[in-house]
């Protein structure tokens, strides 16, 4: 492929419908996201088998709107790529059959993402001349982990947690306070009126080690209001807020230390949230490296992440073979 080959991303791994074409694996041509909020909000959360159909509605537009934004026509792409895991099931299918199926038709080679290293690319996408290693604080609504990423495609695993991942923590804590759903930016915008030291909650395993685990700030959160009912939701969101940003700060910190890191990244949807970034930010500047932070739309799921990832696993590992399946429980691929 051409330095400046264009990959066309899917991305249908969970609620966002996305498809972006970008250049070289860097300049972005266009990235469509369509949310289905609306489809999963009076559930609370994302109902599998809504996102599924969701998907196949949605997706041939948000396709079309990806290729007329960037001006492109299907026979001047050089890839499809598309997220083949981790995520749901049903929807990891739509994108993935939907992608080998353009790939054959245009004659172009498909690429098989999967979503967590799409979102260690968000931030390198937006960034020039990175210093390797980079500790990666991967932060969603399904995992919470410390990674070394010591070069693209080169992962090893410092640390994660042992029980509920950030976003879920955030997702959950906002369903008991009837925030609504999305639960992230619930909390952010109610918290931004509230006192972060109004509840004293717990840091789980502080000074210890790598790991995380936030069940049990949840559990706290539950018997808080329920012994002080009348507190306000914006002193619990922003009490709540602060000691999770605490705790992935401290970790973060003691991970770049012990990885001799050369630069912080975050990655993930709940790196979206103002708070983190801002403590992030300081945190890498008291270390002395840089903070690679993606902007906020890049921190959700989108496709230009999963393009980004494609173009580099084209030109490194090669093509993946249009027999291969979605995998909902994809890890990232680690080394040593
Ligand atoms: O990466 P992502 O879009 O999807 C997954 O791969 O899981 O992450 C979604 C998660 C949700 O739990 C959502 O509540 C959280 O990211 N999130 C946030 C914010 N925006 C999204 N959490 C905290 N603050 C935010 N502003
Ligand atoms: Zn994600």
């Amino acid at each position: 492929m051409t330095a400046g080959g264009l990959v066309l991303g899917i991305e249908t791994s969970c609620d966002e419908t996305a498809a972006a074409v970008v250049a070289g694996g860097r300049a972005v041509r266009s990235s469509v996201v369509s949310s289905q909020v609306d489809v999963h909000a009076a559930f609370g959360g994302v109902v599998p088998e809504l996102a599924g159909r969701a998907h196949l509605e949605l997706l041939t537009p948000v396709l079309a709107e990806a290729l007329a934004r960037a001006g492109v026509g299907g026979t001047g792409l050089d890839a499809v790529a598309a997220t083949v895991g981790p995520g749901l099931i049903g929807s990891l299918l739509v994108g993935v059959s939907e992608a080998k199926a353009l790939a054959l038709a245009w004659g172009v080679p498909f690429v098989g993402v999967n979503h967590l290293e799409g979102h260690c690319f968000a931030a390198l996408l937006e960034h020039d001349a990175i210093e390797w290693p980079v500790v990666v604080l991967l932060v969603s609504g399904g995992h919470t982990q410390l990674v070394a990423m010591e070069a693209p495609g080169r992962y090893r695993l410092l640390g994660r947690t042992l029980d509920d991942a950030a976003g879920e923590a955030f997702d959950k804590v906002a369903r008991f306070l009837g925030l609504g759903y999305p639960g992230g930016p619930a909390i952010e915008a109610a918290a931004a009126a509230g006192d972060p030291a109004a509840f004293a909650f717990p840091r789980a395993m502080l000074d210890d080690g790598l790991d995380l685990s936030f069940s049990g700030l949840k559990t706290a959160v539950v018997r808080a209001v329920r012994r002080r009912p009348d507190a306000s939701d914006e002193d619990v969101a922003a009490s709540f807020q602060q000691a999770v940003v605490d705790v992935l700060v401290v970790k973060s910190v003691r991970a770049a230390r012990l990885a001799g890191a050369r630069g912080l990244c975050l990655a993930g949807g709940v790196a979206a949230n103002g708070p983190l970034r801002q403590a992030f930010a300081g945190a890498a500047v008291e270390l002395g490296v840089p903070a690679h932070l993606p902007s906020r739309a890049m921190c959700t799921d989108n496709a230009a992440m999963i393009a980004a990832a494609g173009w580099w696993q084209l030109e490194h590992l090669g093509p993946t073979p249009l027999d291969a399946g979605a995998d909902p429980d994809l890890g990232l691929p680690l080394v040593g």
